[in-house]
This record gives structure tokens, C-alpha cells and sequence, in this order.
């Protein structure tokens, strides 16, 4: 296994405090005017994909120390030891391998088993050649699941609309009885298929609601005909088997698939459903392409790397407490929501990979929403607030229906946004400090041709990869989540007593 390395006592992490003391008060600002081609030299162009990456609070040395931090701390070897599946979960002794399940070309053969199980299952819903309890096809879809259960496959149903086929699909997670009523009261128990999911089988909200979902569709139908319109997608075969579920409807994945990072397995079968098989292989593909160039660029062109770098340098250095994510479509509204969990549940640590508290900043807060939805609400205090909030701005090119006047202005805003926290109003006369923006905030562009299930996987490998990379420059263990487990205790003690 690679070395566990208290980041702050690397050569490059004392070199960036010193640094940082120079560049500090460097203005973004001046260094466009020093270094002409800035946005070439920080830009890297990949596939459809462009990420622009001057507008940081960084200079040519910043990256050179940022990226002999990474070498430092062994960050080729660890990449290495999670794609050829190391155990480097080790509070849980497992791999981590949701790598394996995109990488179309060499699938293990469970693996293979279970997506043909899939594409087999998901053309006989969406050609109508399945048929429920009465012979009607089926219309709607619900997935019952929770976290990584359901922030994935909803997120990615919903950020690819456009490829959806006439299924109509429903997400209930939480454990709240009105929204279960109110996502069932407009469905027909004839037509709609449930699919638990639930890597444990053990969730008591996701138990609970698909219980009350079994409820209700006995009320009308019949135990026998719950075959027909109750699937499972789980490790734990023996609970689905409890609650009635046979082996055919039941989809399995493995202990090596981090809940978060889930959705490319069958916890997506409801995205893969409503987008039909091969649009679901364009999202595995999509991932796998990012995967590899995250495995064989050189880290100075690697865009999980340098964004992963990046945060770092704001976490860490400007002690900066949060970071933003901004998507320009709307497609890609349950996008931050997703992020959140798969960053924050990942690198929320404070306990080093020694066993050992840290002393310095781990996991970053990430929020946002949809530009320019956001620029109407929390942008204000982005521009001139007194936090340093740095922003990734997502926009892709093309818009999906070719309306070519909503784009302009969609993406004019985009620019426009990255712009104005760069430059600010320095070195224009403003009437009073009100109208003053200081700019030099800073933002990373990612820029993409077009919304594409291929892209859209690739963007999500992105930030997979980018919080692994932080999770091994903090000495943290990413991929456990045992913060989470004290307050299900506590819930289910206060139930009991
Ligand atoms: O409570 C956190 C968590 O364990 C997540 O990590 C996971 O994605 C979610 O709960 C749901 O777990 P399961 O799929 O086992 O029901």
C-alpha cells in the first residue's frame, strides 16, 4: 500500500506556506496583465472538453508546488492501488472499485452478468413486452432508496431529459409519509414498477417506505403479482429475499462499490430504464474515458488533478471554507445535491489514515445550484461578500434544442459571471465603495460541447476522481462513512424506548 503521509510535513506543503505568504495579495487581476497568454497556459483541453483554469489565485510556482505536493504524497501510486483494486478502504478492508464496473471492454463476469441483466430487463419494460399484474405495460417507474441510493441514478435521470424515452420516473428517498402518499397518489399500481434500492438492505428509511409501497400496492393486487412489479437492487440477497423478491427480479452489486459512486452499477437501473440500455453504456463509457485519462496524464494535464490541487490550495492556504458549483443548465439541478453527498460523505474526515487526528482543514463544503438561477439569489454575496468562495462554472456549448438566442444569453451570463469575479471593478471609477467589487475571486470554467450521456458520465468521473485525490493529500480514508452511522443509532434508540 502506498505511504501515509501527514501532508503538512511534506518539503512541498512547507514551500506553499511560505508562498503563500509572497502571493497572498496578488492580485488575478495583475497577472493577467503580466502573463498575456495565462488563459492558454491554464487551460486543458480534453475530448469535448475545456477547462479553463486562469482565473486562479496562482502562479506558475503555485502550480509547481502544488504538483510536487502530489508527487510527494505518492498520489501516482495510490491511483494505482485503486484501480487494480488494493484494499484501500481499510477501515472496511475493501476496494474501491467503481472503475470497473465503466470499463465496457474488460467487465469481470459478474459484472458483465449483471448489466446484460439489465439491458435484457430494461427493453422489456421500455418495448411494453413486460407486462404487470393485469397485462398492462409499464408507465412509471419508482425508486425507493436513500444517499448514494438515489442521489445518482435521480440526478443523472434527471440531467439526461432530453434522451428519455415515454417512462415516467419517480424518486422517493426520504422517510417522510406525505411525500411517499404524494408521489403514489397519481400512480396506477397496474403500470408502475418499484425498484428497491439498497446496497445493505438494511436501510430503515428505504425499508420503511418500500413497506409502505408494498402496502399499498396489495391494496388492489395480490401477493403473487408483486413479482411483477417489485425489483431489488442489492448485496444483501437474503433480506430481499425476505421481503419477497425473487432471485430474477433481484440485481446485485458488490461490497467494492461505494454506495456514492453506485450509480454506474444497477443502483442506475431506473436512469437506465428511462434513457434505454445504450445511452446507459455512453454514461459507463463517458466515466471509463475520464478514468483513463485520470489514470495516464501526466498531473501538470490532468483535470481531476489540477482541480483537486486547486481546492486544496484555497482549503488549506486561504483557509477558505467553502466552494461552489455552478452548473449553466438545468438539467444538471440535482448535480450540487449529488456532489454533496459524494464529497462531503467522502472526505468529511478528521482522523488521518495513521489513526491520528489532523491538524489541519480536511473535506470542503460544497453547495450551489443553476446558473443563472444562482446569480438571482447567492451570487450577491459571492461578488462582494467577505468569504473567498471559489466557484466551478459548468456550461455546456449546445444547447440540446437549438434555441440559439436563450443560449447565447445563457452562456454570455456564464462569461460574464467568471468575468466580473476576476476583474471586478478595479480600474474603473466607482461613485462610492457600495459599487466597488473587489474581483480577484476565483473560478474554474469547465466548458463542454454538448449534454451528452457520454459527457455527462465523463463530468461526474471528474469530481469522483478530484475528491480521491484530496482525500489522499489529506492522509484521509474517502471511502468509509462511519459519521453517518452514531445518529441512525440514536434514531433507532429513541424509537425503541
Ligand atoms: O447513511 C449513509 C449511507 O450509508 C450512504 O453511504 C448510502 O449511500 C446510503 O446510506 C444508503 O445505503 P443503502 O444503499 O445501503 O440503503
Amino acid at each position: 500500500m502506498f505511504p501515509k503521509i501527514n501532508p503538512t510535513t511534506t518539503k512541498a506543503w512547507q514551500k506553499l506556506a511560505k508562498h503563500f505568504e509572497k502571493v497572498n495579495d496578488v492580485e488575478m487581476q495583475d497577472l493577467f496583465t503580466s502573463e498575456m497568454n495565462r488563459t492558454e497556459k491554464y487551460s486543458i483541453q480534453w475530448n469535448n472538453f475545456l477547462l479553463d483554469y486562469s482565473k486562479n489565485r496562482m502562479t506558475s510556482e503555485t502550480l509547481e508546488l502544488l504538483l510536487e505536493l502530489a508527487d510527494e504524497v505518492k498520489l501516482k501510486e495510490a491511483i494505482e492501488a485503486q484501480f487494480t483494486g488494493k484494499l484501500i478502504n481499510e477501515t472496511e478492508n475493501r476496494a474501491v472499485l467503481h472503475t470497473a464496473l465503466r470499463d465496457i471492454n474488460n467487465l469481470k463476469p459478474d459484472v458483465k452478468a449483471t448489466l446484460s441483466q439489465m439491458e435484457h430487463f430494461s427493453e422489456k419494460i421500455i418495448s411494453g413486452s413486460w407486462k404487470g399484474y393485469t397485462g398492462r405495460a409499464i408507465t412509471n417507474i419508482v425508486n425507493i432508496g436513500i444517499g448514494g441510493s438515489d442521489l445518482g441514478p435521480a440526478m443523472a435521470t434527471e440531467a439526461l431529459s432530453f434522451y428519455k424515452n415515454h417512462l415516467k420516473t419517480h424518486y422517493i428517498s426520504n422517510i417522510d409519509g406525505d411525500h411517499v402518499m404524494e408521489t403514489l397518489k397519481n400512480l396506477d399500481r397496474e403500470t408502475t414498477l418499484i425498484i428497491i434500492v439498497s446496497k445493505s438492505f438494511t436501510t430503515q428509511d428505504t425499508l420503511t417506505n418500500a413497506q409502505t409501497v408494498r402496502s399499498w400496492f396489495l391494496e388492489k393486487a395480490l401477493e403473487s403479482d408483486i413479482e411483477k412489479h417489485f425489483v431489488a437492487v442489492s448485496t444483501n440477497l437474503e433480506e430481499v429475499s425476505s421481503f419477497g423478491i425473487s432471485e430474477e427480479n433481484t440485481f446485485t452489486l458488490w461490497n467494492w462499490v461505494g454506495g456514492r459512486f453506485s450509480l454506474w452499477s444497477a443502483v442506475g437501473l431506473s436512469t437506465c430504464c428511462a434513457i434505454g440500455y445504450s445511452n446507459f453504456e455512453q454514461l459507463l463509457n463517458g466515466a471509463n474515458e475520464m478514468d483513463n485519462h485520470f489514470r495516464e496524464a501526466p498531473f501538470s494535464e490532468n483535470i481531476p488533478v489540477i482541480l483537486a490541487l486547486l481546492s486544496v490550495w484555497y482549503n488549506n492556504f486561504f483557509q477558505a471554507e467553502t466552494e461552489a458549483v455552478i452548473p449553466y443548465t438545468q438539467y444538471l439541478s440535482k448535480f450540487v445535491n449529488f456532489l454533496q453527498q459524494a464529497v462531503m460523505e467522502s472526505n468529511g474526515k478528521s482522523v488521518d489514515r495513521n489513526g491520528n487526528f489532523v491538524n489541519y482543514q480536511t473535506g470542503t463544503v460544497i453547495w450551489g445550484s443553476t446558473g443563472v438561477n444562482a446569480q438571482h439569489a447567492f451570487f450577491q454575496l459571492i461578488h462582494q461578500g467577505t468569504k473567498l468562495i471559489p466557484c466551478d462554472f459548468i456550461a455546456f456549448k449546445e444547447a440540446l434544442y437549438g434555441n440559439e438566442e436563450h443560449q447565447r444569453k445563457l452562456l454570455a451570463n456564464f462569461h460574464a459571471q467568471t468575468d466580473a469575479l476576476l476583474m471586478g471593478t478595479k480600474g474603473t471609477e466607482v461613485e462610492n465603495n457600495f459599487k466597488s467589487f473587489s474581483g480577484n475571486r476565483p473560478t474554474n470554467s469547465l466548458f463542454i460541447k454538448k449534454l451528452t450521456p457520454q459527457s455527462l458520465g465523463s463530468l461526474i468521473a471528474i469530481y469522483e476522481h478530484k475528491l480521491f485525490v484530496q482525500g489522499i493529500i489529506w492522509n484521509i480514508f474517502s471511502y468509509d462513512q462511519i459519521g453517518v452511522e452514531l445518529g441512525k443509532k440514536l434514531a433507532l434508540k429513541r424509537l425503541n424506548s
